[in-house]
């Protein structure tokens, strides 16, 4: 059996190296760059090795290509492309129709069509499906399931192996080919009845790590204003072994998942009349997180940070991984800058970023701790400015949310 995983991003690497241990894999991207390296070796993902892709590529059981023609034969197609917003916040479909158009225009023959990309319910079944027919050459009629993907990168204790995967057909028969295909290599497969309850069960999960941390960073607020401790508040809550789960503040939220799929929910919501109040009003909360902190900086420095030397520590959106999609650490910055402060930045996991270097994590007159790699030794930013501002809870410094 030949799968076809279209977009070798996070998602799509991750389940192309999965998918390889059983079948033959097409990794395919429009991206040159990715596909030239991964061929040679050499994975942008963490948690999938450079060692694992050799070896797959050696046995033939993995290729990357950019040529659509790689995937005309295949029994399998997986969709794991981006799903962003508009710069008017509205979801962005452009990359799904892309894929859609490519799958439409090169299939030879049928196949089973499963996306992986997040999105509003009713994608699969009124935008997929009636795009790849559109543009489908032979006019085949395929088979179309939803899984939505909850990997989380950078992550070891659940994996794309144990974590329960959900998934739907729009034909019973798409269902059980779509079990076929991911009970080898997922231990757990839940079945729900129409593709829409996948498409919102995940869009839900999302939604709720997005409102319980705009409600913590509340908390954080109001905890600051209380003069108590935030994050002993928190343990303190936390030995309640029943109806409480601890969420922790931060500087925002930031990724691929947590800033952009509630305001997926939220879209379809008001299109179909319900309100969506907690989702617009929790994305609120956590991008007035960053204006809150640079307020906090500027209050304990004087009243201005006119010239100061300001190093952002950490600007990946999470620990130890290279990704800086929508990370809290720009709007950070911005603000810093609005404030007249010389800004800079230390993170060497990313390294590159907007055109800058990481620069050397000492002599500034002020540092914020926007996130902390593991690999980041805490006395070296202490030590790297009199003012610490830490946004993490992981640095134990006088200042902080
Ligand atoms: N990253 C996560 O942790 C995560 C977790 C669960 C779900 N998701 C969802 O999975 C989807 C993919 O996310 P990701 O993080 O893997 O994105 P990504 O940006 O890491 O990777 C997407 C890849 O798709 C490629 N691409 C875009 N359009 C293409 C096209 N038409 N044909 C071929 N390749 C194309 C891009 O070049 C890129 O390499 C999104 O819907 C996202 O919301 C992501």
């Amino acid at each position: 059996m030949k799968v076809a995983i279209i977009g070798q991003g996070y998602v799509g690497l991750t389940i192309a190296v999965s998918a390889a241990e059983k079948f033959k894999v097409v990794g395919f991207d429009n991206n040159e760059k990715i596909i030239t390296q991964l061929n040679n070796g050499i994975s942008h993902i963490e948690g999938v090795s450079g060692d694992a892709l050799k070896s797959l590529i050696s046995k033939n059981r993995y290729i990357a290509s950019t040529d659509s023609a790689e995937i005309a034969d295949s029994d399998v197609i997986v969709i794991a492309v981006p799903t962003p917003l508009t710069p008017e916040r509205r979801p962005d479909l452009t990359y799904i129709e892309s894929a859609c158009k490519t799958i439409g225009q090169s299939l030879e023959k049928t196949a089973l069509i499963i996306n992986e990309s997040t999105s509003y319910p009713g994608t699969l079944r009124n935008f997929i499906k009636p795009t790849i027919e559109k543009f489908s050459t032979h006019k085949l009629q395929h088979q179309y399931a939803i899984s939505p993907e909850r990997v989380d990168p950078g992550r070891t204790d659940f994996t794309q192996k144990n974590t329960a995967r959900l998934y739907a057909g729009l034909t019973p028969d798409a269902a059980i080919l779509t079990r076929d295909f991911y009970s080898t290599f997922c231990d757990i497969l839940y079945e729900v009845s129409s593709p829409e309850v996948a498409e919102a069960a995940k869009l839900f999960e999302n939604t709720f790590r997005q409102v319980n941390i705009a409600l913590v960073n509340e908390f954080a607020q109001i905890t600051h204003a209380l003069g108590i401790n935030v994050y002993e508040t928190l343990d303190a809550a936390d030995t309640k072994p029943y109806g409480f789960m601890k969420f922790s503040p931060s500087a925002g939220v930031g990724g691929h998942c947590i800033p952009v799929d509630p305001t997926y929910l939220a879209t379809v919501a008001e299109e179909h009349g319900a309100p969506a109040t907690f989702i617009r009003r929790g994305n609120e909360v956590n991008l007035e997180m960053s204006e809150y902190i640079v307020g906090r900086v500027v209050a304990d420095n004087g009243g201005s940070l006119q010239g100061k030397r300001v190093l952002v520590v950490g600007v990946a959106y999470k620990a130890n991984i290279a990704d800086v999609r929508e990370t809290a650490a720009e709007l950070i910055i911005e603000h810093l800058r609005n404030q007249g402060a010389v800004v800079s930045w230390h993170d060497e996991v990313v390294g590159n970023w907007k055109g800058e270097s990481s620069s050397p994590l000492q002599g500034a007159d002020i540092a914020v701790v926007v996130t902390k790699h593991d690999s980041v030794d805490e006395k070296i930013i202490l030590a790297s400015a009199p003012y610490v501002f830490d946004t993490t809870g992981k640095v134990s410094s006088q200042y902080g949310l």
